[in-house]
Formats: C-alpha cells, sequence, structure tokens
C-alpha cells in the first residue's frame, strides 16, 4: 500500500487468526496487530485525529506546543504526528517508566518533564493540568476526555475489522483510556447489535503499561461503562505469561497488554461454542524487552515485578 506521507500510513493494520490459540474450529480467534503502525502502537490513530481536530477548530496554531500527560505510547505517536504537523510536543511522564519510553520519546524529539513515579499516570495528568493552566502556550489534547480518541477508532478501527470480518461476534481489548473500546465498540454495535464489546483491565494493584483499573478512582470521561458486555480482571503475571505464549505458540512478539487482551479472550473463547473473537493488539513487544518476560520464567518475573509499575 502507497501513502503520501507518514500520517497517511497510519491505520489498516491486519487481521491476522490465532489457530494455535483458539479452543476449537468453531470458536476462532483473530488479532488486529497494532503494533504495525508507524511508530508501533494503536495510540497513532488517536494522536493524528486528535492534532487534525485542534488544527480544524483552530486550537492549534503557530507558538503553540502540544502537551500531554502519556507514559508512553501516546506520546511517542503525538511526538510523531506533532513533527510532521510542525508543533514542538512535550510529554508528562512518570519518572518510573521502562527507560526504552523515555529513549525513544527523546529520539523523536520529544522535551520530557518527569512526574513522581509512586503517583503513576493520575500524577502525570496533574502535573500536566498544572503546566497548561500556568502556561497557554500549551495545549493538552487530554487523551482521557478528548472525542477525537473514540471517534479515531469510530473511523478507522471499527470499519476495518468489518471489511475484514463481517462476522465478528465479540470484541475485545484492553482498557486504557476506553478510546478503542468505545469507538470500535460503537461502530461494531451499529453494524451488528449482538457483537458483545469486552474490556480486559488489570487487577487492583496490577500495574500493566496502557491499562488502568477503574478501581483505582479515576474513570475517563470518554468511558461510558453501558456500551460494554463485561470487564475481565487479568493480573499482571497472567498477562506476561500469555505475552510469551504469544511469541511461542503465533509468533506475534506483542506487548504486555496484547497479554491481558490474549487472556480476556481466551475466558471468552472457553464459554461459547460458536464465536469469531476479535482481539486487538495494542503494541509490539519492543518497548518491554527489558522487561526479560521472553526469556525469564514466570517466577522470576513475577519477582520482578513486584513493587515496580512499569509494565
Ligand atoms: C499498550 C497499551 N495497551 C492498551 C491501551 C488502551 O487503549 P485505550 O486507551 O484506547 O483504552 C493503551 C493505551 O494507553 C496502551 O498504551
Amino acid at each position: 500500500m502507497r501513502s503520501g506521507n507518514l500520517i497517511e500510513a497510519i491505520g489498516d493494520t491486519p487481521l491476522v487468526e490465532l489457530p494455535a490459540l483458539s479452543p476449537s474450529p468453531s470458536v476462532r480467534l483473530f488479532a488486529k496487530l497494532e503494533g504495525n503502525n508507524p511508530t508501533g502502537s494503536v495510540k497513532d490513530r488517536i494522536a493524528r485525529a486528535m492534532a487534525l481536530a485542534a488544527l480544524d477548530d483552530g486550537a492549534l496554531s503557530a507558538g503553540r506546543t502540544i502537551l500531554e500527560p502519556t507514559s508512553g505510547n501516546t506520546g511517542i505517536s503525538l511526538a510523531m504526528v506533532a513533527g510532521r504537523l510542525g508543533f514542538p510536543f512535550t510529554a508528562v511522564m512518570p519518572d518510573n517508566v521502562s527507560p526504552e519510553r523515555g529513549q525513544l520519546l527523546a529520539a523523536y524529539g520529544a522535551e520530557i518533564v518527569y512526574s513522581p513515579g509512586e503517583k503513576g499516570s493520575n500524577g502525570a495528568i496533574e502535573a500536566a493540568q498544572e503546566m497548561a493552566a500556568r502556561d497557554d502556550r500549551y495545549l493538552m489534547l487530554y487523551q482521557y476526555g478528548n472525542a477525537a480518541n473514540p471517534q479515531a477508532h469510530y473511523e478507522t478501527t471499527g470499519p476495518e475489522i468489518i471489511r475484514d470480518l463481517p462476522e465478528v461476534t465479540h470484541f475485545v481489548a484492553g482498557l486504557g483510556t476506553g478510546g478503542t473500546l468505545m469507538g470500535t465498540g460503537r461502530r461494531l454495535r451499529e453494524f451488528n447489535p449482538a457483537v458483545q464489546i469486552i474490556a480486559a483491565a488489570p487487577e487492583l494493584d496490577d500495574r500493566i503499561q496502557g491499562l488502568r483499573s477503574l478501581e483505582e478512582g479515576f474513570v475517563p470521561p470518554i468511558l461510558d461503562l453501558s456500551l460494554l458486555d463485561g470487564r475481565i480482571m487479568v493480573s499482571g503475571e497472567e498477562s506476561f505469561r500469555k505475552t510469551a505464549e504469544l511469541l511461542q505458540k503465533e509468533g506475534v512478539f506483542a506487548g504486555v497488554s496484547s497479554g491481558a487482551a490474549l487472556a480476556a479472550a481466551q475466558r471468552v473463547a472457553s464459554r461459547v461454542s460458536e464465536a469469531n473473537i476479535v482481539c486487538l493488539f495494542a503494541d509490539g513487544g519492543w518497548k518491554y524487552l527489558s522487561a526479560g518476560l521472553w526469556t525469564d520464567g514466570a517466577e522470576a518475573l513475577r519477582e520482578k515485578a513486584e513493587g515496580k509499575v512499569w509494565w
């Protein structure tokens, strides 16, 4: 496929069947590989949509700097998109996220402001809000509350799945901002009201990079829980194991939230006799290499993960 520039190359990711991980020939699992986006994650879709919407309504204009609290993927995507559109970008992130993330942001030309690691992503949100209130050069796109986030999935992710697998019965994705689930879910439901929309979420106190537990107290404004048919809790340890299994059994090198999505999809699969389940794998495995999860055993992984927040 040919594109006029990198922003146009976002989306249209492969939908790949996972036969070795499906329980029976009548219950089929498919993965939407968002790691195939230009910067390696699903967030390219929303970075493009939020920036273009801000340009359209005049909020993004000459002299402004895009600001976003993000522990990684959204920042990397915004850094690329902002650069292509000619705007500076500043990311606010907890100081304990994996080193690859800071390195990648810097490589894409972003400025990084660190917030206290023990306050997690909520601390990064607070710090960015304070910066935006103090300095009106900053434009915070705020993925948690920006309608262009779910809209990007409504306009791209959903239609791609319908085009590639019109017989889809279930959609499973990790819950972070909720943008993927809301936008894709709404589009799939319009196509077939019987499609089930299921979130994979971390157990409270378990940190899975990119996902959030609503029990921590913050419910993203764009999230409408009534659209979800279920929320399946997955532990960090199970997410690691499934992420490793994905590479062993299917050759798919994906990030840890994809292990959580796979675990949730397999739980759904075990309850039905006939289904075409699509799970969305939000990013590739590259940013998680330092976790050692493809090389160490589960026990070692659990020990490593204790007390850390960057998975
Ligand atoms: C690795 C990863 N997985 C899953 C998600 C969740 O996606 P969403 O924010 O659309 O709910 C994110 C979002 O931050 C992410 O970075």
